[in-house]
């Protein structure tokens, strides 16, 4: 239900909360009328100061007309900023629900949550496309697809919105990697951005009627989001007609003058730039019209009223802080978002009647990772993990292990020779060669350490680091033959470059907070290597590790000793908050030693069961030949290891669909040329050229005949679906031109399972190469075994048309268009056309 429905209902007498029972009709014009006496009781000095966001997390009070201090938290998949709360899964989860009714379902109890809070706006939902996997925020978002995201986002935010807290659709526009994410430029035709980037905002506005919009960090097309006024100004508040505010993300505001002037309303987390210092003499000098501040102030004061905040009967309210039916809500959603992509020979559902001993094994068993890292990561009051879930089961004895050392164990448990220091009282020390100046040239000063450890801050004062480069040589005396793991943890802006025995083996480049590496190299047992770390920090406080360890030494004995003995193993491997996470981007591969745990385990084990935790993809080429069943779990929020347990056990029938590719390697991927910006002239700004256009995700992998591991929208079930009976119908609605289809599913299988119908269209006699399918309608079915269902699917123009950058709007080519439906982008078996004028 939207704010405006909510208001339209109370209006009508429906008593949805005493709270709200005085709240106005949504746009009526006594909105706009008290906006004015509003306006007309506030200085020049009072409205620029409105315009600037207060203490970190609030609007601003101005007591003499009534406007209390209006907080906000952080979200997206909890209401994170004030103690814990009921931690929600990750967006990319509530994404691969394909479940509209569940996105609003989770939204509304964000709105609880935040009332009970003191929660006005909550920062969420975040619905930045998914265009590369190594994204540090994909788990926050949507998935690949516009069509899907706007689908979740209009749910969640009607959610959201229906009780009384303001949502905030973030992070506008194309924000999509979050290395240097204040620096690179977002290049994108607009074409693309109207099609693939800017669809999800647009429903949050024109469906859902969002009360609040936040401007991401990086500019587009060269201009930062916050003074970007095509985007702002020309699409957002003219194209879509919003007239809620826009607001700044934390501190994206980089020019007063030019924010104002191009659109943004409201600067968080305070008035930086956009303040009386900067705006007065641009007033004064008729560069900048009292009356576009006034446009912001008139913003900002109609959804206080909208909502109901200058009224002194919508306090709180009657919220508990412990939402017991949040609890439920993000058990279901857990439930409904993992993702079964692989089931060789049927082993799940393990049959606990068979399965007496369970091995759960790896880093993400224990403790419970219920979503990424950054402003969204909420501390829960109760969260399950993997290991507790599966250890509820009844009957089942959990033998659990995590399989591999932590980060900080590996390097402080590297034990270093020293080659050139041999019988001298730094043996086994490394050697810290401390350059004067960038290029590892001069005279260093050299001094001796135990080991890089702990990732702990190494040059300690002010900006020792951006003015020096470091190299650390130390040598490796390996006591066993083969392979072995090389790790290198480093962040903010650092580069480097490893060598082993002169070779190099590994590098970095200067990227914004990168996270740990890994490289795998073959060494001989008591063979001496040297290891040379040339180090450029990025950073005044830089951080940087390194350890090696022999791959067979890596895995614990008791994790093989588990897996050998037990029915069946389960590895839980994947990210966590520190390493896929808001302001860097994560490394494709797993992190350290996760692919050798899934190896070393499916030898010792063949019914293991790899159950992900990540924000999307990975390398998977080394394993997953090998491994009989493969679950994604995204981040599953605090109900994920109760929800896992359920499907592996059968409890439950997996029911999630990706909502991303799953690509074989990220080389094959349409964006793998151009996620990283290219080196720039000094006083250039780094940019990223989205040259893949519109063919990102499927609309890659099905126009050019390309064939991903796993495809949009699939997911198995453990029952089985069949399709039948397509009509397709032209037809009328509201006066403009629709396409009515329908068809049966019908569950052959032998479970209660869900499917979900996936409708996608295809326009071969277009004037322009379009996407050889795009999907345009869905719905989720939930069948009894030989239950069938008529599903009607109701298309609008717009599902047939194209962006036109001659016109610069919408058009449909006349012609014939294709319909097909299925349960994934690659299985479509039920095909027609339609020929539309
Ligand atoms: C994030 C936003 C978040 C804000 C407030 C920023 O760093 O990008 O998504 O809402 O912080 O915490």
């Amino acid at each position: 239900m939207s704010y405006r429905q909510f208001g339209l209902l109370l209006c009508a007498g429906v008593a949805l909360s005493t709270a709200f029972a005085q709240a106005p009709v949504p746009d009526s014009p006594a909105i706009e009328k008290r906006v004015d006496a509003l306006m007309a009781r506030l200085t020049l000095e009072d409205k620029i100061s409105l315009i600037g966001g207060d203490e970190g997390m609030y609007i601003r009070a101005i007591p003499s007309i009534g406007l209390a201090h209006l907080r906000m938290s952080d979200g997206p998949v909890g209401v994170r900023t004030w103690g814990p709360s009921t931690a929600y899964t990750a967006g990319i989860a509530l994404a691969a629900s394909w479940d509209p009714a569940l996105a609003e379902r989770v939204g509304r109890g964000l709105g609880e949550d935040a009332r009970a809070r003191g929660v006005r706006f909550l920062l969420g939902p975040g619905v930045n496309i998914y265009r590369a996997p190594m994204n540090g925020r994909n788990f926050e978002y949507f998935g690949e697809d516009p069509y899907l995201a706007a689908r979740i986002t209009v749910g969640y935010i009607e959610g959201v919105q229906s009780q009384g807290v303001v949502a905030t659709v973030k992070h506008f526009a194309l924000n999509n990697q979050e290395y240097d994410r204040h620096g690179v430029s977002s290049d994108a035709d607009e074409r693309t951005m109207r099609e693939i980037y800017l669809p999800a905002f647009e429903a949050a506005v024109r469906e859902a009627h969002v009360g609040t919009v936040m401007n991401s960090y990086n500019p587009i097309n060269g201009v930062h989001a916050t003074q970007n006024a095509y985007l702002n100004q020309k699409v957002l508040k003219g194209d879509w007609g919003f007239d809620g505010i826009l607001m700044s993300d934390w501190a994206a505001t980089y020019d007063g003058v030019a924010a104002a002037k191009g659109g943004l309303d409201l600067e968080m987390p305070r008035a930086a730039f956009m303040n009386a210092k900067a705006l007065m003499p641009a007033i004064e000098q008729g560069v900048l019209p009292v009356s576009v501040i006034d446009d912001k102030v008139r913003r900002i004061l109609r959804t206080a009223i909208r909502f109901g905040f200058l009224d002194p009967s919508t306090e709180v309210g009657q919220f508990s802080r412990y939402n017991q039916q949040g609890i439920q809500t993000a058990l279901d959603e857990a439930r409904e978002g993992i993702v079964l992509v692989k089931n060789e020979g049927g082993l799940l559902p393990l049959d606990a009647k068979n399965i007496h001993t369970l091995a759960v094994i790896g880093p993400d068993a224990w403790p419970a990772v219920s979503g990424g890292g950054g402003s969204s990561t909420v501390t829960p009051y109760r969260a399950v993990s993997i290991l507790q879930g599966l250890g509820a089961i009844p009957g089942v004895k959990v033998l659990y292990s995590p399989g591999l050392p932590s980060l900080d164990d590996l390097f402080n448990e590297t034990r270093f020779t020293s080659a050139m220091d041999e019988g001298s009282e730094n043996r086994g020390a490394i050697k810290q060669e401390t350059f004067p100046n960038r290029d590892f040239t001069g005279t260093p000063s050299i001094s001796y350490i135990d080991h890089i450890a702990s990732w702990k801050p190494l040059v300690w004062s002010e900006d020792a680091g951006i003015k020096k480069s470091i190299r650390y040589t130390a040598a490796f005396t390996p006591d066993v033959d083969g392979k072995h793991l090389l790790v290198v943890a480093a962040t903010a802006s650092d580069a480097y470059s490893l060598k082993v025995g002169g070779k190099e083996v590994m590098t970095q480049v200067s990227r914004e907070n990168q996270g740990p590496q890994t490289a795998e190299i073959v060494l001989k047992k008591g063979k001496l290597v040297v290891i040379t770390l040339d180090y450029l920090p990025g950073a005044a406080d830089p951080r940087i590790s390194f350890g090696l360890r022999g791959v067979d030494e890596l895995i614990t004995p008791e994790a093989m000793q588990i897996a050998t003995e037990a029915d069946a193993a389960v590895v839980a491997v994947g990210y966590d908050a520190p390493v896929e996470s808001e302001g860097f981007d994560r490394s494709y591969q797993l992190p350290f030693g996760q692919d050798a745990l899934i190896e070393a385990v499916c030898r010792a084990n063949e019914k293991t069961i790899v159950a992900l935790t990540s924000g999307g993809e990975v390398e998977t080429h080394n394993w997953i030949d090998i491994v009989s069943a493969f679950l994604l779990n995204w981040y599953p929020g605090q109900e994920g290891g109760t929800a896992l347990a359920e499907i592996v056990f059968g409890a439950r029938s997996p029911e999630g669909k990706l909502p991303i590719t799953f690509g074989r390697s990220w080389e094959e991927n349409p964006v793998h040329d151009n996620y990283f910006a290219p080196p720039i002239a000094p006083g250039e700004i780094p940019r990223v050229r989205y040259a893949e256009g519109v063919f990102l995700g499927y609309r890659y992998y099905t126009t050019r005949h390309k064939e991903p591991l796993y495809p949009f929208g699939f997911g198995l079930s453990y029952s089985r679906f069949a399709f039948s009976n397509l009509k397709i119908e032209a037809a009328k609605s509201g006066g403009s031109q629709s396409v009515n289809v329908s068809f049966d599913v019908e569950n052959t299988g032998l479970r209660d399972a869900a499917e979900v119908a996936e409708l996608y269209v295809g326009d071969p006699s277009a004037k322009i190469e379009r996407p050889a399918e795009e999907l345009k309608a869905f719905e989720k079915v939930r069948l009894k075994p030989g239950e069938r269902q008529h599903v009607n699917l109701q298309l609008d123009r717009r599902s047939f048309a194209y962006w036109d950058v001659k016109s610069h709007g919408w058009r449909v080519d006349p012609g014939q268009f294709t319909i097909m439906v299925g349960d994934s982008s690659e299985n479509l078996p039920l095909t027609g056309t339609i020929t539309l004028p």
